[in-house]
């Protein structure tokens, strides 16, 4: 079976629930959004992008005249309450937005949350007569209210899930050739499994951003102070031996010892700058002590444009450079340009490379933006995601008659 029918075939989706109305119906959603402060002190949502995701299947349930609590979590507060994520300005955004439903604490001030327990996926389900999961960010984590309750109602993916996976099925079974992958991001250990699984079946894979310099340091040029990950460069020159198809900066920016960062909010022409000489130098795959890479250079923009010009399908995940100080947003810039130009077919996963699109006021000019980085990347990688396998594995049980209660399963 390949990826595409296993992760997408067999999804419930909301129509399979049938009749909602009068139906109490819990919705799992990652409303995980970024807070900022507001004027009077007060958190405010700073991107609402993943609530306007989910207003589609909140929508469809209150014309169905279901009756909606939402569960989410928000950041990552691990087990034991925490004010500062609390749930409150999230729930007034979404009810700015006109959606009329309640919705639960943080999921994530339960330790329960994230060690899957069976007591909270007993109080998430009590009184409930249907699941959906529409949380597509956080499938990839077997948490108790992502993979608990299809054990127990009827469940389905919602209108997002559903979009998501739409989008990222030609990339699971058959992409477009060539297919071109950007990896960027500052940690390496996190993507070295989708990287050795990309090898096979990617044409090119293009990698930037901090993780890069563990690549180049693994073979043994000088990366300065820049970011490395010592106990991974065994792994990193591994895959660069095994694998033509992938492709490291050629040429690096610097910044000089003691600058610092100096990330604004700029947009537009504004978003990319030239340091000056003293502080920022461009240098081929070694850098001199003290200096720190931050981007990739032109010679490593033109080869990434490239690639990316004529590829059939792109996926890019990760930002190349630290595009929030736009002295070292040139490469980020020149990736997103060519993802938003290029005629093949365009993903772009991760909260860092869609607020890059955003910045450069490219957000329109691809196909997809998801809503969930690491779980794009897991899905790419294995073909698959807990959360999914759950609703799949829910759709068999009912149609067997094997839902269970939960509290006779404890006992
Ligand atoms: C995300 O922001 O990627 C999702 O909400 C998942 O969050 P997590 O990485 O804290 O599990």
């Amino acid at each position: 079976m390949s990826g595409e029918q296993a992760a997408v075939g067999s999804l419930p989706v909301l129509e399979d629930l049938g009749d909602v109305a009068g139906k109490r119906v819990l919705v799992r959603l990652d409303l995980n959004v970024p807070l900022a402060e507001g004027s009077d002190g007060k958190r405010v949502v700073s991107d609402d992008f993943r609530i306007r995701a989910a207003l589609p299947t909140l929508q469809y349930l209150a014309a169905g005249g279901a009756s909606v609590t939402v569960a989410t979590h928000l950041g990552r507060p691990k087990g034991s309450v925490d004010p500062r994520w609390a749930v409150e300005p999230v729930v007034e955004r979404l009810a700015e937005m006109g959606a009329r439903v309640r919705v639960l604490e943080n999921l994530r001030f339960s330790p329960g949350e994230e060690n899957n327990s069976p007591e909270l996926v007993a109080s998430l389900v009590e009184g409930q007569d249907l699941f959906v999961n529409d949380a597509f960010g956080v499938m990839h984590r077997s948490h108790a209210s992502v993979v608990g309750p299809p054990n127990f109602l009827p469940s389905a993916a919602g209108r997002l899930v559903e979009r998501e996976m739409a989008a990222i099925a030609p990339f699971l079974s058959n992409p477009p050739r060539p297919f071109v992958v950007v990896i960027g991001g500052a940690k390496v250990k996190d993507k070295l499994g989708l990287l050795a699984s990309l090898m096979e079946r990617a044409d090119r894979v293009l990698v930037g951003g901090g993780m890069a310099f563990t690549f180049l340091h693994a073979l043994g040029h000088p990366t300065g102070d820049s970011i490395l990950d010592r106990e991974h460069l065994d792994e990193c020159r591994q895959l660069v031996s095994s694998s033509p198809a992938l492709l490291l900066p050629v040429d690096i920016v610097g910044a000089a010892p003691g600058v610092e960062l100096a990330p604004r909010p700029a947009s537009g022409a504004d978003a990319v700058i030239e340091g000056s000489k003293e502080e920022v130098r461009v240098y081929g795959q070694g850098l001199p002590d003290g200096w720190k890479g931050l981007d990739i250079g032109p010679a490593t923009s033109e080869l990434f444009r490239e690639a990316i010009a004529g590829a059939g399908s792109v996926f890019w995940n990760g930002p190349v450079g630290v595009f929030e100080d736009p002295r070292f947003a040139r490469g980020t810039f020149e990736v997103a340009s060519a993802v938003a130009a290029t005629s093949g077919l365009t993903f772009v996963g991760g909260g860092d490379s869609a607020a890059a699109l955003d910045r450069f006021g490219l957000e329109g000019a691809v196909d997809h933006i998801s809503t969930g980085g690491g779980a794009s990347l897991e899905l790419l990688e294995h073909g698959d995601l807990p959360g999914l396998a759950a609703l799949r594995e829910n759709a068999l049980r009912h149609d067997r008659g094997e839902l269970g209660s939960p509290n006779r399963e404890r006992s």
